[in-house]
């Protein structure tokens, strides 16, 4: 299977990019094809712009979208990795939906409603909070809602896995080590 990990955070240190790269590394030795993207390590650029709206109303797309649902389209399945910053995904990473899940590519509008283009994908979410994982609930339901109903949801993708690791800030570097088993164990003899 071909796996794209997209994940978002400017710390390289980072309990979750220490999650991508582990889950990166199980991922590879469990035969699968994998690929890694940090978007603040490649640099996108997540404001979508009047010129993107005009390009792809042209019928082109930006070099630098493409390249990222050239990505997308190898996958069979997308599993997004992120902290959790005010209720939300970080901005840079909302971007990236913003620009690269465009109408045309992601979805379109028909006769009958909206139509989903990235089926037969599968997509995962694995999120960092800070709040304790019981306390999460109200929180967990709205970034399950974000995900399935929309952006997963839109666009004709089976939502796959849907973790959330709490407290990640204060507990112990035992306790995300064994986070980041878990998440391991959730992707292992996966599809
Ligand atoms: C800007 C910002 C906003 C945050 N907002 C929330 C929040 O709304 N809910 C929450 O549980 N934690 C929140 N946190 C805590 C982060 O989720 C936590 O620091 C992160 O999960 C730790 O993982 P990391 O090492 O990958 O950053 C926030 C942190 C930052 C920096």
């Amino acid at each position: 299977m071909r796996h794209l990990i997209v994940t978002a955070h400017p710390n390289y240190e980072s309990f979750s990019i220490s999650m991508a790269k582990e889950l990166n590394n199980h991922l590879i030795a469990e035969g699968h094809e994998v690929r890694l993207r940090n978007l603040y390590e490649t640099g996108f650029d997540p404001a979508l712009s009047a010129s993107d709206f005009q390009t792809i109303a042209s019928g082109q797309t930006p070099a630098d979208i493409k390249a990222e649902q050239e990505h997308i389209l190898w996958s069979d399945h997308i599993i997004f990795i992120f902290p959790v910053w005010w209720g939300g995904m970080p901005a840079v990473l909302k971007g990236y939906v913003d620009r690269v899940f465009a109408e045309g590519f992601a979805y379109r509008y028909t006769d009958m409603g909206g139509e989903g283009l990235l089926a037969p994908r599968y997509g995962s979410t694995i999120c960092a909070t800070g709040e304790p994982y019981e306390q999460g609930g109200k929180m967990h339901q709205a970034m399950n809602l974000i995900f399935e109903s929309t952006i997963f949801g839109y666009s004709g993708m089976k939502p796959c896995k849907r973790l959330f690791y709490g407290e990640v800030p204060t507990v112990s570097q035992e306790t995300r080590q064994l986070y980041i088993e878990n998440a391991k164990k959730e992707f292992t003899n996966l599809l």
